[in-house]
């Protein structure tokens, strides 16, 4: 009757304890309740737990209880006692009987002081994982065969606990390896692409910092717009990229000091595909970079090239990258030309919005200039990528706002069936 109930109370505690293993998010609080569960279920006076840590050759104590202050805390193990205690697999060992290895040699004092009775090594699938360790039972009796059995069912859910928690931990170490690669990836991409764009930029002296300005203009356009943060890296990557093609076209037709002639022209027309081409083998972490730079040149009303595509025909990065590069080429000294007046520029592009811009991307443009005009954000890209004076001409404010105001968010183009 008595050990009948003994028996009813002992799954009652292996029960719990193996809805402590699935469930506590708290490996610590998981292996306190454990024991607890362990020592109460048989009315064992003293005990603790210890993790096994394979690099440190080492048992730390996860949880103790009744075992003092001045019991170790970390207990070392040579390969004699790992040898023994895999050999010996998750089965307890009585202390008075294993004094011929080295470590009940070492830590005898510390056992005989606390009365250990039992070693219970955590074997787990051919690991050791940790070690239980047991005090003498409440009753002065001596471990029963029976009793022993439940400490092992119970010990093997608190050993596969730890292997379970050694197993996160060695996963999450990996996948933080795996981020920390994936970061630095991303960073000598991003330098690359940075580098490239200089190079591009070196070979036309007029104007000097291009592609890193459209760039620049292309990612505010695609942050206005909403897009993720891979997109607009990608975008602004698109826009660092576009002229790559240029790399190909003879130094004198790019900085030719005057307007150059149509065979010229001709030569200098063919860098979209040039860049195509150039980009096309490199696997980008964002798609259409490509693309971006073939069809930058394209214009809504189909009357750009290479291709003389129309509005929906145009890949939507590429339309970005048209709208930073015009305005870059309005706002910056040419050989033969000034740069235009702010004011001048704005009506240029709500001019030819729905003829080769995408009335949303110039909406979305303008909607970023006001909110740094407006001090909506701290951010200062476009002054200081114009100038402060130049930026903050007067009247610009209420003509953006007025040709915000005006303006259709969709092109009538977009409307119509190209089929
Ligand atoms: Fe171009």
């Amino acid at each position: 009757m008595e050990n009948q109930q003994k028996l009813i109370h002992t799954f009652g505690a292996l029960a719990e304890l193996g809805y402590e293993v699935a469930h506590k998010r708290n490996f610590q609080e998981m292996i306190r309740t454990s024991l607890h569960l362990l020592l109460g279920s048989l009315a064992i006076m003293r005990g603790g737990v210890a993790r096994y840590s394979r690099f440190g050759h080492e048992l730390n104590m996860l949880v103790m209880r009744g075992l003092g202050e001045d019991f170790p805390l970390s207990l070392s193990l040579c390969y004699e006692d790992e040898r023994q205690f895999l050999t010996n697999g998750l089965a307890p060992i009585e202390v008075a009987q294993a004094k011929v290895l080295p470590f009940f040699q070492i830590y005898d004092r510390s056992f005989e002081k606390k009365r250990i009775d039992l070693l219970l090594p955590l074997v787990i699938r051919d690991e050791i994982v940790g070690v239980i360790m047991l005090g003498e039972k409440a009753n002065g009796e001596s471990y029963s065969a029976y009793d022993k059995d439940i400490i092992c069912a119970m010990a093997r859910h608190i050993g596969v606990g730890i292997a379970q928690r050694n197993l996160t931990a060695e996963l999450e170490r990996r996948a933080e390896e795996n981020r920390k690669l994936y970061d630095d990836l991303r960073h000598t991409y991003k330098d690359t692409v940075k580098a490239f764009a200089t190079a591009i930029d070196c070979k036309d002296k007029y104007t000097e910092g291009h592609s890193v300005r459209v760039g620049k203009y292309s990612e505010i356009i695609a942050h206005e717009l909403g897009f993720d943060e891979n997109e607009i890296e990608g975008v602004a990557v698109a826009g660092y990229l576009h002229d790559v093609g240029k790399l190909t076209v003879e130094r004198n037709i790019i900085n030719s000091p005057v307007r150059i002639n149509a065979k010229e022209s001709a030569e200098l027309n063919k860098h979209p595909a040039v860049g195509y081409e150039i980009l096309l083998p490199i696997h980008h972490p964002y798609t259409d970079v490509p693309l971006a730079a073939k069809y930058h040149h394209e214009r809504l009303d189909g009357r750009g090239y290479p291709d003389g595509l129309h509005d929906r025909e145009i890949p939507y990065v590429a339309k970005i990258v048209n709208l930073a590069d015009s305005f870059d080429a309005m706002t910056t000294d040419r050989p033969y030309k000034r740069r235009r007046p702010v004011n001048e520029v704005i009506e240029d592009l709500q001019r030819n919005s729905g003829k080769q811009f995408a009335p949303e991307l110039v909406t979305a443009f303008f909607r970023g200039m006001l909110k740094e005009l407006t001090g909506e954000t701290k951010d200062k890209r476009f002054r200081k990528l114009l100038g402060r004076e130049y930026m903050e001409a007067e009247g610009i404010v209420p003509m953006l706002k007025d040709a915000l105001n005006g303006m259709s968010p969709t092109s009538s183009l977009t409307l119509v069936s190209l089929d």
